[in-house]
């Protein structure tokens, strides 16, 4: 196989933008973190080694995970607690003439963890469902109780923070990565940093964190015996 290309040629990119014209459609990755992702999958992983997708929503980067199986000869599995966000992803899917590639799962990553035999390693795992901390953890749990553990783990809104008092459904991915993963962990950003100066905070009291990542890579290697023990007072 070729894999000498950047994000399919311009392909991804191409398709990407076609999604504009989709009726209802709205994404919240950007093409940028979706184009390094595939390309680190092209260049690292093998031919017809599975992708794991945590959170559809309206399917953008569903169907750039579905472009990566059809050209790694792989499948996609696309996990939502969301029957809404899976009927509507699988109908782009169809009228983008992909959905041959991808298996959803109705439910959360630790139910699919828990009944999922993958009979080879899973190239990679994009996490993107719910952002607050315990969720995060227990997506990280879920993907250690694969029968294999994926090569690399993608988490999106890296950057994402909640100005004010500290509350359990806040988005903390960052917090529930680097907790899971102990102080010696390294990780990759992909995709767009959140702007200099001072953050802007929206309407749900959500900012992004100046000059860091939207999303992070983890090369998940050096923990094929699972995460550290937590470190202990
Ligand atoms: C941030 S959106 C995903 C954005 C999408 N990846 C994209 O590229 O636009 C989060 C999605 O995760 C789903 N979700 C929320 N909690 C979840 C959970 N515990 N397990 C799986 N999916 C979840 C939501 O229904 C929603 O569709």
């Amino acid at each position: 196989m070729d894999r000498s290309t950047a994000a399919f040629d311009g392909a991804l990119e191409t398709q990407l933008q076609a999604l504009m014209d989709y009726p209802g459609f709205k994404g919240q990755t950007s093409n940028r973190f979706l184009a390094e992702i595939s390309d680190l999958v092209i260049a690292k992983a093998e031919v017809g080694e599975p992708l794991i997708e945590v959170g559809c929503f309206l399917g953008k980067s569903t169907v750039a995970l579905a472009m990566l199986a059809r050209r790694m000869d792989a499948r996609l599995f696309s996990i939502d607690v969301g029957r809404q966000h899976i009927d509507f992803t699988a109908g782009m899917l169809a009228h983008y003439g992909l959905a041959d590639r991808v298996t959803f799962f109705h439910g959360d990553f630790p139910t699919f963890a828990a009944r999922m035999i993958f009979p080879t390693k899973p190239a990679m795992v994009l996490v993107d469902g719910h952002h607050a901390y315990r969720y995060v953890r227990a997506d990280i749990a879920a993907l250690f109780a694969l029968n294999d553990h994926p090569r690399y783990a993608a988490f999106h809104d890296y950057a994402l923070r909640r100005a004010g008092p500290a509350s359990e459904d806040a988005p903390n991915v960052y917090g529930a990565i680097h907790d899971a993963f102990g102080p010696a962990l390294s990780v990759s950003p992909v995709g767009i940093a959140g702007p200099q100066g001072p953050p802007k905070i929206n309407n749900r009291n959500n900012y992004l964190a100046p000059g860091v990542s939207e999303g992070v890579i983890i090369d998940l290697a050096p923990y094929q015996a699972g995460l550290p023990a937590p470190a202990t007072a």
